[in-house]
């Protein structure tokens, strides 16, 4: 008798565990909490390979999170988090971490390197797209601040034809850019506040 009663309780806890444990579910995907522990505290990254979120266009975080919930941009760490997101959600998400105060960016490369990288920003237009001051604007990505590694891969990505890209714009303008051209633009980008 007093086992069963025991039995019962157990599965009343359980019970009521699992309901708590599901409830957090549902509302964990518009949780900036579940962002933060890959993006960095208020989306300002500390992993090289992970990209700072925190002043990028609202615009921008919520095309991407579709593009990666409708599995046209894939990642493995980031598709199965923004397979859970609803529209709502995307568009909270995008309004959070846009008005997020990006951080001051830690290294500064030597001033030839900053002399060059700004030179190549000009020499291939992407000041044109991506803002005089390359904090990116709607659709368009903000750059300045951005972790150095992903900077770098990314830019890769688009010059081999791998990394998404909804217009094909940033595909032809990775085009013309060398590797020698990639590092410098990595670390002068990182380095803008
Ligand atoms: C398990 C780690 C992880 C979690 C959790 C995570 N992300 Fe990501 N996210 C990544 C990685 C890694 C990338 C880079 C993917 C790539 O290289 O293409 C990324 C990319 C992104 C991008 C594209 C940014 C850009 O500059 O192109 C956005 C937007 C984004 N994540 C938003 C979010 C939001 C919002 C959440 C929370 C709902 C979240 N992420 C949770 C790892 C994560
Ligand atoms: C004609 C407009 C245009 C020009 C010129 C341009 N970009 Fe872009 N760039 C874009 C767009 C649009 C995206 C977003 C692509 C997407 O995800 O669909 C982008 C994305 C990027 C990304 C990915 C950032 C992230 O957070 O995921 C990097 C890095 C980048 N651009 C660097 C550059 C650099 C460096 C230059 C100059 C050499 C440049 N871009 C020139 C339009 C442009």
């Amino acid at each position: 008798m007093r086992s069963k009663a025991r039995f019962s309780a157990l599965r009343i806890a359980l019970g009521l565990a699992v309901g708590v444990l599901t409830a957090a579910a549902a509302h964990a995907a518009a949780d900036p909490q579940l962002c933060v522990a890959c993006h960095g505290p208020n989306g300002n990254s500390q992993n090289p390979a992970v990209p700072a979120l925190a002043g990028q266009p609202a615009q921008f975080i919520s095309t991407q999170l579709v593009m990666f919930r409708e599995k046209r941009r894939v990642n493995e760490q980031m598709s199965p988090i923004a397979a859970t997101l609803a529209n709502a959600d995307i568009s909270a998400l995008g309004k959070f971490f846009s008005t997020q105060q990006r951080e001051a960016p830690a290294k500064k490369p030597a001033d030839d390197v900053m002399a060059s990288g700004k030179a190549l920003t000009e020499k291939f237009n992407c000041v044109a797209c991506h803002g005089a001051a390359l904090k990116g604007q709607q659709h368009i990505p903000r750059l300045a601040g951005q972790q150095a590694d992903y900077l770098r891969t990314q830019l890769r990505g688009f010059k081999a034809g791998t990394r998404f890209d909804m217009d094909g714009n940033m595909t032809a303008a990775a085009q013309p850019l060398g590797e020698p051209d990639i590092d410098v633009l990595a670390q002068y980008l990182s380095a803008l506040e």
